[in-house]
This record gives structure tokens, C-alpha cells and sequence, in this order.
């Protein structure tokens, strides 16, 4: 496991996916356009303070357009949080539920992850370096962070799954029926877009990560009704205000206890 063993000063950046365009609260500092090696961050980061604790935040889709997930350059986006000093990450993305227990509303902190994206860049190792570098991905998700984020959502009363495995498809589309029963049969719970190779960046450049996922809909073929933006957006609307109260009770946690 990546959990610390001594606490580490924390310096906080969130990542937000659809639906999640603002932190709460956030008494703006500034805007970092975060330009790097790897290109520009979807958009400028914002920092701020949120109940004196300082937080930089960047959504994945970028604003006003939105990058889908597969456009998404996720290198530039790591790459100008760690070149801001932050050293957690907590990630939000939207998902599609497959197990019983994945029901539309639900949040879920998963624990594994099965990449089944494609043709990303998915690596800061360009070989230059001439030592082959493999980063230990067995435990994707932060350990220590994500026991915080489920502590907060009990203190909270956030009804939630404290664990999942997350299957990240290439989209945009959405899955078909049959590739929902194949993710299942592999051990699947929940199937997003944006969730790789965002962790596995943040692993290779010593980021603690961890995500709070929102399900808004039943994965293709699980449900009754046709998956269409509008039942989705409804969903995410009413997601996306329980995850804005989890972050208002995770922050303070965070920078009253560290991790
Ligand atoms: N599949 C993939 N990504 C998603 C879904 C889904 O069903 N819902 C939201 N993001």
C-alpha cells in the first residue's frame, strides 16, 4: 500500500469532473495557467482557501467547452498540479453503475481499478531516462486519502460504498450491453471514462490520489429506461451537491489532521 508512514504536509488539489465546476466556499487567490512540457492544463487552476485550508482546483473538461474523455490531456494536468506543489489529489468522476449495489445516487470510493483505454498518453516515461522505471500500480488509489474521504462522508452521513473496482473505458461513447456483461464477468462495479491514466500519472510522479465517484446511471443494459444526457444530468445535479457537501466536510479534516 502507498498509506504514509510519517505525515506528509499536505498540499490539496481536486480535480473535477462533469458537474463539478467549482469547489464551494472557495475564497479565490489566483488562477495558474499551468502551462508545461506536456501542453496546457484543460484549464487555468484556480487556488484558493476553504476553511484555511489551501486548495488548488482544476476541472478535467476544461470551461466553457468541455474536452471529452478521451481528449482529455491528462499529462498537462498532473504536470501543472505537481509543478503548483500539490502532493494529493482527490479526483471526481462520474460513472455508470454495473454490481446491484452501484444504484444511480449512490458515491463510491473504489479501491481497483481495470484500464480499458487505448491510444492515451499515458506515461511521463519517454525511456530517456535508460533505466526501465515500473511504478508499483497494485494498490491504485491512496490508501491513507481515501480512508479519509470515507471517514468524512460517515462523519457526514453520506451514505456511500467504501469500495469498488473501477473500469475505465475509452468512450466517448457509452458501452454496449454485451461490454457491460463482459466488465461484470471481469469483476467490474462501475465503468467511467476519465479515471486513467490520470491515477497511474499521479502514482508516477508521487502524488497520493484517490477518487470519489458519482453513479448517474446503470451501466448499458442494466437499467429500464434508454441512457440519455437528461436523466443523466438530473442525477448529476443532485451528485454533484452531496459531493460538494462531502468536500465541505473532508477539507477541514484534512487540514486539521493531515493524513
Ligand atoms: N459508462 C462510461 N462512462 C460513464 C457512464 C457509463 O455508463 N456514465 C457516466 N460516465
Amino acid at each position: 500500500m502507498t498509506e504514509s508512514a510519517v505525515p506528509v504536509p499536505l498540499c490539496l488539489g481536486i480535480i473535477g469532473g462533469t458537474g463539478i465546476h467549482q469547489v464551494e466556499g472557495l475564497q479565490l487567490l489566483g488562477e495558474h495557467p499551468g502551462d508545461n512540457a506536456y501542453g496546457s492544463p484543460s484549464r487555468p487552476v484556480q487556488e484558493g482557501m476553504v476553511d484555511g485550508q489551501r486548495v488548488f482546483f482544476l476541472q478535467r473538461h476544461g470551461s466553457p467547452r468541455a474536452i471529452p474523455p478521451h481528449l482529455v490531456n491528462y499529462r498537462a494536468n498532473i504536470e501543472a498540479l505537481r509543478g503548483l506543489g500539490v502532493t494529493h489529489v482527490v479526483a471526481i468522476n462520474a460513472v455508470g453503475g454495473i454490481s446491484p449495489d452501484m444504484q444511480p445516487g449512490r458515491l463510491v470510493v473504489p479501491d481497483q481499478i481495470v484500464d480499458y483505454t487505448w491510444g492515451r498518453e499515458h506515461t511521463f516515461d519517454d525511456g530517456r531516462s535508460g533505466a526501465l522505471q515500473h511504478i508499483d500500480f497494485t494498490h491504485p488509489y491512496d490508501h491513507a486519502l481515501r480512508l479519509a474521504i470515507i471517514e468524512a462522508a460517515e462523519a457526514a452521513g453520506i451514505p456511500h460504498e467504501p469500495s469498488g473496482v473501477h473500469a475505465v473505458t475509452q468512450g466517448p461513447r457509452l458501452e454496449t450491453a454485451a461490454e457491460v456483461r463482459r466488465l461484470a464477468r471481469e469483476g467490474c462495479d462501475i465503468v467511467g471514462m476519465t479515471g486513467m491514466p490520470e491515477a497511474a500519472l499521479a502514482r508516477e510522479c508521487g502524488i497520493a490520489y484517490a477518487t470519489i465517484c458519482m453513479v448517474v446511471n446503470p451501466a448499458a443494459g442494466l437499467g429500464d429506461l434508454p441512457l440519455t444526457q437528461d436523466t443523466m444530468r438530473d442525477i448529476l445535479q443532485r451528485e454533484a451537491a452531496v459531493v460538494r457537501r462531502l468536500l465541505g466536510c473532508l477539507l477541514p479534516r484534512l487540514g486539521a489532521q493531515g493524513l
